[in-house]
Protein backbone atom coordinates (compact mmCIF):
# COMPACT_ATOMS: atom_id res chain seq x y z
CA UNK A 1 0.00 0.00 0.00
CA UNK A 2 1.45 3.62 -0.57
CA UNK A 3 1.05 6.74 1.61
CA UNK A 4 -1.88 8.00 -0.27
CA UNK A 5 -4.15 4.25 -0.19
CA UNK A 6 -2.64 4.04 3.02
CA UNK A 7 -4.42 7.54 4.12
CA UNK A 8 -7.46 7.09 1.80
CA UNK A 9 -7.41 3.66 4.13
CA UNK A 10 -7.31 5.18 7.55
CA UNK A 11 -10.21 7.58 6.39
CA UNK A 12 -12.22 5.19 5.31
CA UNK A 13 -11.80 3.77 8.69
CA UNK A 14 -12.68 6.76 10.76
CA UNK A 15 -15.58 7.86 9.02
CA UNK A 16 -17.23 4.49 8.97
CA UNK A 17 -17.91 5.37 12.18
CA UNK A 18 -17.33 1.84 13.70
CA UNK A 19 -16.50 0.20 17.49
CA UNK A 20 -14.12 -3.48 18.28
CA UNK A 21 -14.45 -5.06 21.42
CA UNK A 22 -11.88 -6.89 22.43
CA UNK A 23 -12.03 -7.78 25.82
CA UNK A 24 -11.19 -11.45 27.86
CA UNK A 25 -13.83 -12.39 30.55
CA UNK A 26 -17.22 -12.51 29.67
CA UNK A 27 -18.47 -9.72 32.25
CA UNK A 28 -15.83 -7.52 31.14
CA UNK A 29 -16.61 -8.01 27.24
CA UNK A 30 -20.59 -7.59 28.16
CA UNK A 31 -20.26 -4.08 30.47
CA UNK A 32 -17.42 -3.12 27.65
CA UNK A 33 -19.78 -3.69 24.94
CA UNK A 34 -21.94 -1.02 26.33
CA UNK A 35 -19.32 0.83 27.59
CA UNK A 36 -18.20 1.75 23.75
CA UNK A 37 -19.95 4.18 21.65
CA UNK A 38 -21.02 1.09 19.49
CA UNK A 39 -23.94 2.55 18.00
CA UNK A 40 -26.77 0.16 18.39
CA UNK A 41 -27.41 -2.06 15.19
CA UNK A 42 -30.66 -2.99 16.13
CA UNK A 43 -33.50 -1.77 13.46
CA UNK A 44 -34.04 1.92 14.22
CA UNK A 45 -36.58 3.19 11.68
CA UNK A 46 -36.50 6.89 12.79
CA UNK A 47 -32.53 6.30 12.42
CA UNK A 48 -32.64 4.22 8.65
CA UNK A 49 -35.03 7.06 7.08
CA UNK A 50 -32.73 9.95 7.72
CA UNK A 51 -30.38 8.59 5.55
CA UNK A 52 -30.31 10.25 2.04
CA UNK A 53 -28.49 13.08 3.82
CA UNK A 54 -25.06 11.12 3.64
CA UNK A 55 -22.72 11.13 0.95
CA UNK A 56 -22.03 7.85 -0.81
CA UNK A 57 -18.45 7.30 -1.72
CA UNK A 58 -16.31 5.09 -3.72
CA UNK A 59 -13.32 3.10 -3.09
CA UNK A 60 -10.84 1.82 -5.53
CA UNK A 61 -7.78 1.10 -3.22
CA UNK A 62 -8.37 -2.12 -1.87
CA UNK A 63 -5.33 -4.49 -1.39
CA UNK A 64 -4.56 -6.53 1.45
CA UNK A 65 -2.10 -5.54 4.12
CA UNK A 66 1.78 -7.11 3.35
CA UNK A 67 1.22 -8.47 6.84
CA UNK A 68 -1.42 -10.74 6.36
CA UNK A 69 -0.55 -11.87 2.70
CA UNK A 70 0.86 -14.50 3.38
CA UNK A 71 -1.28 -16.01 6.96
CA UNK A 72 -3.44 -18.48 5.37
CA UNK A 73 -0.90 -20.36 3.40
CA UNK A 74 -1.46 -23.81 4.35
CA UNK A 75 -4.43 -23.49 5.83
CA UNK A 76 -8.21 -23.77 4.51
CA UNK A 77 -11.76 -22.09 4.87
CA UNK A 78 -15.26 -22.82 5.01
CA UNK A 79 -18.39 -20.77 4.62
CA UNK A 80 -21.45 -21.01 4.76
CA UNK A 81 -23.86 -18.88 3.36
CA UNK A 82 -27.15 -18.04 4.30
CA UNK A 83 -30.15 -15.98 2.92
CA UNK A 84 -30.08 -14.39 -0.65
CA UNK A 85 -28.37 -14.35 -3.67
CA UNK A 86 -26.65 -10.99 -2.31
CA UNK A 87 -25.42 -13.15 0.51
CA UNK A 88 -24.44 -15.90 -1.77
CA UNK A 89 -22.12 -13.30 -3.78
CA UNK A 90 -20.58 -11.74 -0.34
CA UNK A 91 -19.38 -15.29 0.11
CA UNK A 92 -17.53 -15.40 -3.31
CA UNK A 93 -16.26 -11.96 -2.41
CA UNK A 94 -14.50 -13.04 1.08
CA UNK A 95 -13.64 -16.88 -0.95
CA UNK A 96 -11.62 -14.48 -3.13
CA UNK A 97 -10.05 -12.11 -0.12
CA UNK A 98 -9.62 -15.52 1.94
CA UNK A 99 -7.47 -16.85 -1.20
CA UNK A 100 -5.01 -13.80 -1.71
CA UNK A 101 -4.59 -14.23 2.06
CA UNK A 102 -3.16 -18.12 0.64
CA UNK A 103 -6.20 -20.04 2.23
CA UNK A 104 -7.50 -22.44 0.22
CA UNK A 105 -11.27 -23.82 0.48
CA UNK A 106 -12.48 -26.71 1.92
CA UNK A 107 -15.87 -28.13 2.28
CA UNK A 108 -15.06 -30.41 5.44
CA UNK A 109 -15.52 -28.76 8.65
CA UNK A 110 -13.04 -30.64 10.59
CA UNK A 111 -10.37 -29.25 8.21
CA UNK A 112 -11.20 -25.95 8.44
CA UNK A 113 -9.12 -23.42 9.98
CA UNK A 114 -11.56 -20.94 9.67
CA UNK A 115 -15.33 -20.65 9.52
CA UNK A 116 -17.39 -18.24 8.13
CA UNK A 117 -21.03 -18.28 8.77
CA UNK A 118 -22.76 -15.51 6.37
CA UNK A 119 -26.14 -15.83 7.86
CA UNK A 120 -29.50 -14.13 7.13
CA UNK A 121 -31.56 -12.10 9.52
CA UNK A 122 -35.06 -12.35 7.34
CA UNK A 123 -37.41 -14.51 8.55
CA UNK A 124 -36.76 -16.36 12.44
CA UNK A 125 -36.49 -19.08 10.95
CA UNK A 126 -33.60 -18.34 9.69
CA UNK A 127 -31.92 -16.93 12.30
CA UNK A 128 -32.53 -19.97 14.26
CA UNK A 129 -30.58 -22.26 11.85
CA UNK A 130 -27.79 -19.77 12.52
CA UNK A 131 -28.00 -20.34 16.29
CA UNK A 132 -28.06 -23.94 15.97
CA UNK A 133 -24.88 -23.90 13.49
CA UNK A 134 -23.56 -21.99 16.28
CA UNK A 135 -24.38 -24.59 18.91
CA UNK A 136 -22.95 -27.00 16.48
CA UNK A 137 -19.53 -25.85 16.17
CA UNK A 138 -18.49 -25.91 19.77
CA UNK A 139 -17.24 -29.18 20.56
CA UNK A 140 -14.91 -28.37 17.19
CA UNK A 141 -13.94 -25.03 18.82
CA UNK A 142 -13.15 -26.92 22.21
CA UNK A 143 -11.14 -29.92 20.04
CA UNK A 144 -9.21 -27.19 17.75
CA UNK A 145 -8.63 -23.93 19.94
CA UNK A 146 -6.81 -22.38 17.00
CA UNK A 147 -9.93 -22.73 14.65
CA UNK A 148 -11.46 -19.20 14.09
CA UNK A 149 -15.29 -19.06 13.78
CA UNK A 150 -16.66 -15.91 12.45
CA UNK A 151 -20.40 -14.80 12.40
CA UNK A 152 -21.03 -12.03 9.54
CA UNK A 153 -23.81 -11.46 6.96
CA UNK A 154 -27.45 -9.40 8.12
CA UNK A 155 -27.82 -11.23 11.55
CA UNK A 156 -24.58 -9.17 12.20
CA UNK A 157 -25.79 -5.69 11.78
CA UNK A 158 -28.61 -6.52 14.63
CA UNK A 159 -27.45 -5.37 18.11
CA UNK A 160 -30.10 -8.24 19.65
CA UNK A 161 -27.55 -11.03 17.82
CA UNK A 162 -24.72 -9.17 18.49
CA UNK A 163 -25.59 -9.52 22.49
CA UNK A 164 -26.75 -12.82 22.48
CA UNK A 165 -23.41 -14.08 20.92
CA UNK A 166 -21.58 -12.35 23.71
CA UNK A 167 -23.33 -13.83 26.05
CA UNK A 168 -24.14 -17.01 25.35
CA UNK A 169 -21.68 -17.96 22.85
CA UNK A 170 -17.96 -17.53 23.72
CA UNK A 171 -16.57 -20.18 21.07
CA UNK A 172 -17.18 -17.32 18.19
CA UNK A 173 -14.07 -15.10 17.79
CA UNK A 174 -15.05 -13.11 15.11
CA UNK A 175 -18.06 -10.66 14.41
CA UNK A 176 -18.53 -8.28 11.23
CA UNK A 177 -21.13 -6.97 9.76
CA UNK A 178 -22.37 -6.01 6.16
CA UNK A 179 -20.41 -2.39 5.35
CA UNK A 180 -17.21 -4.30 6.16
CA UNK A 181 -16.21 -6.79 4.41
CA UNK A 182 -13.32 -5.76 2.86
CA UNK A 183 -12.07 -5.26 6.45
CA UNK A 184 -11.80 -9.09 6.29
CA UNK A 185 -7.80 -9.23 6.38
CA UNK A 186 -7.46 -7.08 8.98
CA UNK A 187 -10.11 -8.98 10.97
CA UNK A 188 -8.35 -12.33 10.66
CA UNK A 189 -5.64 -10.78 12.06
CA UNK A 190 -6.63 -9.63 14.86
CA UNK A 191 -8.80 -12.78 15.83
CA UNK A 192 -5.21 -14.44 15.41
CA UNK A 193 -3.20 -12.46 17.24
CA UNK A 194 -5.68 -11.86 19.91
CA UNK A 195 -7.15 -13.83 22.71
CA UNK A 196 -10.20 -11.72 22.58
CA UNK A 197 -13.26 -11.80 20.94
CA UNK A 198 -13.47 -9.18 17.73
CA UNK A 199 -16.61 -7.30 16.96
CA UNK A 200 -16.64 -4.87 14.49
CA UNK A 201 -19.79 -3.94 12.60
CA UNK A 202 -20.15 -0.42 11.04
CA UNK A 203 -23.50 1.72 11.66
CA UNK A 204 -22.55 3.62 8.68
CA UNK A 205 -24.94 3.06 6.07
CA UNK A 206 -21.93 1.84 3.73
CA UNK A 207 -19.71 2.71 1.23
CA UNK A 208 -19.09 1.39 -2.48
CA UNK A 209 -16.00 -0.66 -2.53
CA UNK A 210 -14.59 -1.61 -5.66
CA UNK A 211 -11.92 -4.08 -6.84
CA UNK A 212 -12.47 -6.35 -3.72
CA UNK A 213 -11.18 -10.41 -5.63
CA UNK A 214 -13.60 -12.75 -6.43
CA UNK A 215 -13.54 -16.58 -6.43
CA UNK A 216 -17.09 -17.43 -8.20
CA UNK A 217 -18.95 -19.93 -7.18
CA UNK A 218 -19.30 -21.48 -10.86
CA UNK A 219 -17.76 -20.69 -14.39
CA UNK A 220 -20.65 -20.73 -16.42
CA UNK A 221 -23.33 -17.76 -14.53
CA UNK A 222 -21.96 -15.37 -12.26
CA UNK A 223 -23.70 -12.45 -10.21
CA UNK A 224 -22.90 -8.89 -10.43
CA UNK A 225 -24.06 -6.59 -7.76
CA UNK A 226 -25.66 -3.53 -9.10
CA UNK A 227 -26.37 -1.70 -6.24
CA UNK A 228 -26.83 -2.45 -2.54
CA UNK A 229 -29.17 -1.58 0.11
CA UNK A 230 -32.72 -0.81 0.04
CA UNK A 231 -34.73 2.37 0.65
CA UNK A 232 -38.26 1.36 0.81
CA UNK A 233 -38.81 0.38 4.16
CA UNK A 234 -41.51 -2.22 3.35
CA UNK A 235 -43.41 -2.52 6.62
CA UNK A 236 -42.60 -5.99 7.95
CA UNK A 237 -38.78 -5.99 5.84
CA UNK A 238 -35.26 -6.03 8.22
CA UNK A 239 -33.08 -5.71 5.10
CA UNK A 240 -32.89 -2.05 4.81
CA UNK A 241 -31.59 -1.90 8.70
CA UNK A 242 -29.20 -4.50 8.01
CA UNK A 243 -27.96 -3.18 4.42
CA UNK A 244 -27.85 0.13 4.64
CA UNK A 245 -29.13 2.75 2.24
CA UNK A 246 -29.51 2.09 -1.86
CA UNK A 247 -26.66 2.91 -3.73
CA UNK A 248 -25.54 2.47 -7.12
CA UNK A 249 -22.34 1.40 -8.11
CA UNK A 250 -21.65 3.42 -11.40
CA UNK A 251 -22.41 2.12 -14.86
CA UNK A 252 -18.60 2.06 -15.73
CA UNK A 253 -17.26 -0.08 -13.59
CA UNK A 254 -20.97 -2.90 -13.71
CA UNK A 255 -19.57 -2.63 -17.59
CA UNK A 256 -16.13 -3.86 -17.35
CA UNK A 257 -16.97 -6.84 -14.63
CA UNK A 258 -19.13 -7.96 -16.88
CA UNK A 259 -17.02 -7.71 -20.09
CA UNK A 260 -14.52 -9.45 -17.83
CA UNK A 261 -16.95 -12.06 -16.89
CA UNK A 262 -17.70 -12.65 -20.97
CA UNK A 263 -13.75 -12.68 -21.48
CA UNK A 264 -13.63 -15.69 -19.12
CA UNK A 265 -16.40 -17.75 -21.04
CA UNK A 266 -19.34 -16.92 -18.65
CA UNK A 267 -22.55 -17.16 -20.46
CA UNK A 268 -24.91 -15.92 -18.25
CA UNK A 269 -25.33 -13.15 -15.65
CA UNK A 270 -27.43 -12.06 -12.90
CA UNK A 271 -27.73 -8.49 -12.35
CA UNK A 272 -27.94 -8.32 -8.49
CA UNK A 273 -29.84 -5.67 -5.86
CA UNK A 274 -32.20 -5.95 -3.48
CA UNK A 275 -34.19 -3.27 -5.33
CA UNK A 276 -32.63 -3.66 -8.80
CA UNK A 277 -34.61 -1.60 -10.40
CA UNK A 278 -33.91 1.49 -8.32
CA UNK A 279 -30.56 1.19 -9.54
CA UNK A 280 -29.44 5.01 -10.81
CA UNK A 281 -32.17 6.48 -8.72
CA UNK A 282 -28.78 7.79 -6.56
CA UNK A 283 -26.90 9.27 -8.73
CA UNK A 284 -27.03 12.88 -8.76
CA UNK A 285 -24.45 14.03 -11.78
CA UNK A 286 -26.18 11.46 -14.52
CA UNK A 287 -29.63 10.16 -15.66
CA UNK A 288 -29.18 6.58 -15.83
CA UNK A 289 -31.35 4.12 -14.68
CA UNK A 290 -31.83 -0.23 -14.78
CA UNK A 291 -33.39 0.60 -18.57
CA UNK A 292 -29.92 1.95 -19.55
CA UNK A 293 -27.57 -0.15 -17.80
CA UNK A 294 -29.49 -3.25 -19.85
CA UNK A 295 -29.44 -1.40 -22.64
CA UNK A 296 -25.88 -1.13 -22.79
CA UNK A 297 -25.60 -4.85 -21.42
CA UNK A 298 -27.68 -5.85 -24.37
CA UNK A 299 -24.84 -4.47 -26.39
CA UNK A 300 -22.51 -6.94 -24.61
CA UNK A 301 -22.12 -10.45 -26.49
CA UNK A 302 -22.95 -12.61 -23.43
CA UNK A 303 -25.93 -14.74 -24.24
CA UNK A 304 -27.92 -14.21 -21.11
CA UNK A 305 -29.10 -11.52 -19.06
CA UNK A 306 -30.61 -11.83 -16.18
CA UNK A 307 -31.89 -9.10 -13.09
CA UNK A 308 -33.49 -9.79 -9.60
CA UNK A 309 -34.93 -8.68 -7.16
CA UNK A 310 -37.54 -5.71 -9.41
CA UNK A 311 -39.65 -3.96 -7.14
CA UNK A 312 -43.22 -3.03 -8.98
CA UNK A 313 -43.29 0.63 -7.91
CA UNK A 314 -40.11 1.12 -9.83
CA UNK A 315 -40.29 -0.82 -13.01
CA UNK A 316 -40.61 2.28 -15.31
CA UNK A 317 -41.43 2.32 -19.16
CA UNK A 318 -37.73 2.50 -20.36
CA UNK A 319 -36.97 -0.80 -18.27
CA UNK A 320 -39.76 -2.41 -20.40
CA UNK A 321 -39.02 -0.80 -23.88
CA UNK A 322 -35.62 -1.89 -23.26
CA UNK A 323 -36.30 -5.61 -22.27
CA UNK A 324 -39.03 -6.06 -25.31
CA UNK A 325 -35.76 -5.79 -27.39
CA UNK A 326 -35.03 -9.49 -26.16
CA UNK A 327 -31.99 -11.10 -27.22
CA UNK A 328 -29.55 -11.47 -24.27
CA UNK A 329 -32.48 -9.85 -22.45
CA UNK A 330 -34.18 -12.75 -21.00
CA UNK A 331 -38.18 -12.81 -20.21
CA UNK A 332 -38.60 -13.98 -16.93
CA UNK A 333 -39.20 -11.19 -14.60
CA UNK A 334 -39.47 -11.89 -11.19
CA UNK A 335 -41.68 -9.26 -9.25
CA UNK A 336 -42.86 -9.94 -5.43
CA UNK A 337 -46.18 -8.52 -5.08
CA UNK A 338 -46.41 -9.90 -1.67
CA UNK A 339 -50.09 -9.76 -1.38
CA UNK A 340 -53.43 -8.99 -3.35
CA UNK A 341 -54.86 -6.93 -1.23
CA UNK A 342 -54.69 -3.62 -1.55
CA UNK A 343 -55.24 -3.04 2.66
CA UNK A 344 -52.22 -5.18 3.21
CA UNK A 345 -50.37 -3.66 0.40
CA UNK A 346 -50.90 -0.45 2.23
CA UNK A 347 -49.90 -1.80 5.98
CA UNK A 348 -46.85 -3.10 3.89
CA UNK A 349 -45.82 -0.13 3.07
CA UNK A 350 -45.08 -1.21 -0.42
CA UNK A 351 -46.95 2.01 -2.29
CA UNK A 352 -49.14 0.45 -5.03
CA UNK A 353 -52.63 -1.64 -4.95
CA UNK A 354 -53.64 -4.42 -6.30
CA UNK A 355 -54.92 -2.66 -9.63
CA UNK A 356 -51.22 -1.26 -10.15
CA UNK A 357 -49.77 -4.21 -10.55
CA UNK A 358 -52.27 -5.41 -12.22
CA UNK A 359 -51.71 -2.89 -14.68
CA UNK A 360 -48.09 -3.02 -14.95
CA UNK A 361 -48.90 -7.18 -15.48
CA UNK A 362 -50.91 -5.47 -18.60
CA UNK A 363 -48.47 -3.20 -19.75
CA UNK A 364 -45.35 -5.96 -19.46
CA UNK A 365 -47.42 -7.82 -21.23
CA UNK A 366 -48.03 -5.85 -23.72
CA UNK A 367 -44.52 -5.18 -24.73
CA UNK A 368 -43.17 -8.86 -23.85
CA UNK A 369 -45.79 -11.39 -25.23
CA UNK A 370 -44.43 -14.07 -23.47
CA UNK A 371 -42.87 -12.82 -20.47
CA UNK A 372 -42.90 -15.13 -17.98
CA UNK A 373 -43.66 -13.86 -14.44
CA UNK A 374 -42.71 -15.61 -10.86
CA UNK A 375 -43.08 -13.61 -7.40
CA UNK A 376 -43.43 -13.86 -3.87
CA UNK A 377 -45.61 -14.17 -1.02
CA UNK A 378 -46.47 -13.40 2.39
CA UNK A 379 -49.60 -14.83 4.02
CA UNK A 380 -50.68 -13.87 7.40
CA UNK A 381 -49.83 -9.95 7.86
CA UNK A 382 -50.63 -8.92 11.03
CA UNK A 383 -54.52 -9.18 11.26
CA UNK A 384 -54.91 -10.34 7.84
CA UNK A 385 -58.52 -11.38 7.15
CA UNK A 386 -60.08 -14.82 5.27
CA UNK A 387 -60.94 -12.35 2.39
CA UNK A 388 -57.91 -10.29 2.03
CA UNK A 389 -56.31 -13.76 2.10
CA UNK A 390 -58.67 -14.74 -0.64
CA UNK A 391 -57.40 -11.45 -2.88
CA UNK A 392 -54.04 -13.13 -3.02
CA UNK A 393 -55.40 -16.35 -4.20
CA UNK A 394 -57.44 -15.13 -6.95
CA UNK A 395 -54.52 -12.56 -7.84
CA UNK A 396 -52.12 -15.49 -8.41
CA UNK A 397 -54.58 -16.90 -10.97
CA UNK A 398 -55.43 -13.86 -12.21
CA UNK A 399 -51.56 -12.85 -13.31
CA UNK A 400 -50.99 -16.50 -14.00
CA UNK A 401 -47.74 -16.50 -11.74
CA UNK A 402 -45.87 -19.73 -12.98
CA UNK A 403 -44.31 -19.88 -9.39
CA UNK A 404 -43.93 -17.90 -6.12
CA UNK A 405 -41.97 -17.87 -3.29
CA UNK A 406 -44.24 -18.27 -0.27
CA UNK A 407 -43.78 -17.25 3.45
CA UNK A 408 -45.47 -16.94 6.69
CA UNK A 409 -44.90 -13.32 7.94
CA UNK A 410 -42.39 -13.00 10.48
CA UNK A 411 -42.27 -10.16 13.11
CA UNK A 412 -38.75 -9.12 12.86
CA UNK A 413 -37.44 -6.85 16.00
CA UNK A 414 -37.35 -2.97 14.84
CA UNK A 415 -39.62 -3.39 12.38
CA UNK A 416 -43.06 -1.20 12.17
CA UNK A 417 -45.42 -4.31 11.61
CA UNK A 418 -43.76 -6.25 14.54
CA UNK A 419 -45.10 -3.91 16.69
CA UNK A 420 -48.96 -4.60 15.53
CA UNK A 421 -51.02 -7.01 17.58
CA UNK A 422 -51.83 -9.66 15.41
CA UNK A 423 -55.30 -11.44 15.71
CA UNK A 424 -54.67 -14.46 13.51
CA UNK A 425 -53.98 -17.80 14.96
CA UNK A 426 -50.65 -19.41 13.92
CA UNK A 427 -52.68 -22.45 12.64
CA UNK A 428 -55.05 -20.32 10.17
CA UNK A 429 -51.68 -18.88 9.34
CA UNK A 430 -50.10 -21.96 8.16
CA UNK A 431 -52.92 -22.82 6.79
CA UNK A 432 -53.24 -20.40 4.56
CA UNK A 433 -49.88 -20.98 3.39
CA UNK A 434 -50.40 -24.91 2.55
CA UNK A 435 -53.41 -23.31 0.25
CA UNK A 436 -51.80 -21.02 -1.11
CA UNK A 437 -49.08 -23.55 -1.78
CA UNK A 438 -51.19 -25.88 -3.56
CA UNK A 439 -52.18 -23.08 -5.90
CA UNK A 440 -48.82 -22.43 -6.76
CA UNK A 441 -47.91 -25.90 -7.38
CA UNK A 442 -50.83 -26.38 -9.46
CA UNK A 443 -50.04 -23.01 -11.86
CA UNK A 444 -46.50 -24.39 -12.49
CA UNK A 445 -47.35 -27.81 -13.02
CA UNK A 446 -49.87 -26.37 -15.92
CA UNK A 447 -46.74 -24.19 -16.92
CA UNK A 448 -44.56 -26.53 -17.27
CA UNK A 449 -47.28 -28.85 -19.25
CA UNK A 450 -46.91 -26.52 -21.81
CA UNK A 451 -43.49 -27.22 -22.75
CA UNK A 452 -44.05 -31.45 -23.81
CA UNK A 453 -43.16 -31.85 -26.63
CA UNK A 454 -41.45 -28.77 -27.45
CA UNK A 455 -37.51 -27.70 -27.98
CA UNK A 456 -36.35 -25.38 -25.77
CA UNK A 457 -32.74 -23.80 -25.07
CA UNK A 458 -30.71 -24.73 -22.16
CA UNK A 459 -27.82 -23.82 -20.57
CA UNK A 460 -25.97 -26.62 -19.50
CA UNK A 461 -24.85 -26.53 -15.88
CA UNK A 462 -23.54 -29.80 -15.23
CA UNK A 463 -24.43 -33.57 -14.40
CA UNK A 464 -27.67 -33.58 -12.27
CA UNK A 465 -27.64 -33.90 -8.63
CA UNK A 466 -29.38 -37.75 -8.94
CA UNK A 467 -27.76 -39.16 -11.65
CA UNK A 468 -24.56 -38.60 -12.96
CA UNK A 469 -25.55 -40.16 -16.59
CA UNK A 470 -27.87 -37.34 -16.58
CA UNK A 471 -27.20 -33.33 -17.73
CA UNK A 472 -29.06 -30.39 -16.07
CA UNK A 473 -29.42 -26.79 -17.24
CA UNK A 474 -31.96 -23.97 -17.41
CA UNK A 475 -33.91 -22.72 -20.32
CA UNK A 476 -34.43 -18.86 -20.59
CA UNK A 477 -36.93 -19.13 -18.57
CA UNK A 478 -35.44 -20.59 -15.52
CA UNK A 479 -37.21 -23.85 -16.13
CA UNK A 480 -34.83 -26.75 -14.94
CA UNK A 481 -34.29 -29.62 -17.48
CA UNK A 482 -32.90 -33.13 -17.08
CA UNK A 483 -31.74 -34.60 -20.19
CA UNK A 484 -29.75 -36.97 -22.14
CA UNK A 485 -26.77 -35.21 -23.65
CA UNK A 486 -23.14 -35.29 -24.12
CA UNK A 487 -20.50 -34.31 -21.80
CA UNK A 488 -18.88 -32.63 -24.21
CA UNK A 489 -22.29 -29.51 -23.91
CA UNK A 490 -21.42 -28.69 -20.46
CA UNK A 491 -21.11 -25.20 -20.59
CA UNK A 492 -23.01 -24.29 -23.92
CA UNK A 493 -26.20 -23.47 -24.78
CA UNK A 494 -28.10 -26.51 -26.54
CA UNK A 495 -31.31 -27.45 -27.90
CA UNK A 496 -33.26 -30.01 -26.07
CA UNK A 497 -36.19 -31.82 -26.80
CA UNK A 498 -38.76 -32.03 -23.79
CA UNK A 499 -40.40 -35.42 -23.29
CA UNK A 500 -42.09 -35.09 -19.61
CA UNK A 501 -43.14 -32.28 -18.00
CA UNK A 502 -43.28 -32.42 -14.18
CA UNK A 503 -44.26 -29.84 -11.53
CA UNK A 504 -41.07 -28.19 -10.94
CA UNK A 505 -38.79 -29.60 -13.76
CA UNK A 506 -39.04 -30.59 -17.05
CA UNK A 507 -37.03 -34.01 -18.92
CA UNK A 508 -35.77 -34.60 -22.03
CA UNK A 509 -33.47 -35.45 -25.00
CA UNK A 510 -30.71 -33.01 -26.35
CA UNK A 511 -31.28 -32.57 -30.57
CA UNK A 512 -27.95 -33.31 -32.13
CA UNK A 513 -25.56 -30.73 -33.06
CA UNK A 514 -27.15 -27.97 -31.75
CA UNK A 515 -24.18 -26.57 -29.66
CA UNK A 516 -24.00 -22.90 -29.59
CA UNK A 517 -20.52 -21.92 -30.01
CA UNK A 518 -19.64 -18.95 -28.44
N1 LIG B 1 -36.00 -7.04 -2.07
C1 LIG B 1 -36.80 -8.06 -2.49
C2 LIG B 1 -36.94 -9.24 -1.56
C3 LIG B 1 -36.21 -9.31 -0.31
S1 LIG B 1 -36.52 -10.56 0.83
C4 LIG B 1 -38.17 -7.49 -2.79
O1 LIG B 1 -38.63 -6.58 -2.17
O2 LIG B 1 -38.77 -8.01 -3.64
C5 LIG B 1 -37.28 -11.85 -0.05
C6 LIG B 1 -38.69 -12.07 0.35
O3 LIG B 1 -38.77 -12.42 1.70
C7 LIG B 1 -39.60 -10.88 0.23
O4 LIG B 1 -40.01 -10.65 -1.08
C8 LIG B 1 -40.73 -11.26 1.12
O5 LIG B 1 -41.70 -12.01 0.43
C9 LIG B 1 -40.06 -12.14 2.16
N2 LIG B 1 -39.97 -11.47 3.46
C10 LIG B 1 -39.31 -10.35 3.77
N3 LIG B 1 -39.50 -10.04 5.08
C11 LIG B 1 -40.30 -11.00 5.59
C12 LIG B 1 -40.86 -11.24 6.87
N4 LIG B 1 -40.65 -10.42 7.89
N5 LIG B 1 -41.64 -12.34 7.04
C13 LIG B 1 -41.88 -13.18 6.02
N6 LIG B 1 -41.37 -13.01 4.78
C14 LIG B 1 -40.59 -11.94 4.57
FE1 LIG C 1 -37.43 -5.55 2.06
FE2 LIG C 1 -37.61 -5.79 -0.56
FE3 LIG C 1 -39.24 -4.15 0.76
FE4 LIG C 1 -36.66 -3.56 0.48
S1 LIG C 1 -38.18 -3.70 -1.15
S2 LIG C 1 -37.88 -3.34 2.33
S3 LIG C 1 -35.74 -5.58 0.62
S4 LIG C 1 -39.16 -6.42 0.91
FE1 LIG D 1 -31.32 -12.37 4.24
FE2 LIG D 1 -29.82 -10.26 4.28
FE3 LIG D 1 -30.48 -11.37 2.00
S1 LIG D 1 -31.57 -10.61 5.56
S2 LIG D 1 -32.47 -12.24 2.40
S3 LIG D 1 -29.24 -12.28 3.54
S4 LIG D 1 -30.19 -9.20 2.38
Amino acid sequence: MNEEQRKQQAQINQEANFDRIKNTSSDDMISKYFQTNYEPQSPDIKKARKRRKEDVQFHYDFSIPEDVATVGKGKKFLIRTYGCQMNEHDTEVMAGILTEMGYESTSNTEDADIILLNTCAIRENAENKVFGEIGHLKPLKLEKPDLIIGVCGCMSQEESVVDRILKKHQHIDLIFGTHNIHRLPQLIKEALFGKEMIVEVWSKEGDVIENLPKVRKGKIKAWVNIMYGCDKFCTYCIVPMTRGKERSRRPEDIIQEVRHLVAQGYQEVTLLGQNVNAYGKDFEDIQYGLGDLMNDIHKIDIPRVRFTTSHPRDFDDRLIEVLAQGGNLLDHIHLPVQSGSTEILKKMNRKYSREDYLELVRKIRKAIPNATLTTDIIVGFPNETEEQFEETMTLMEEVGFEAAYTYIYSPREGTPAARKTDDVPEDVKKQRLYRLNELVNKQSAESMKKYDGQTVKVLVEGESKKDPDVLAGYTEKNKLVNFKGPKSSIGNIVEVEITEAKTWSLNGIMVENTVEVN
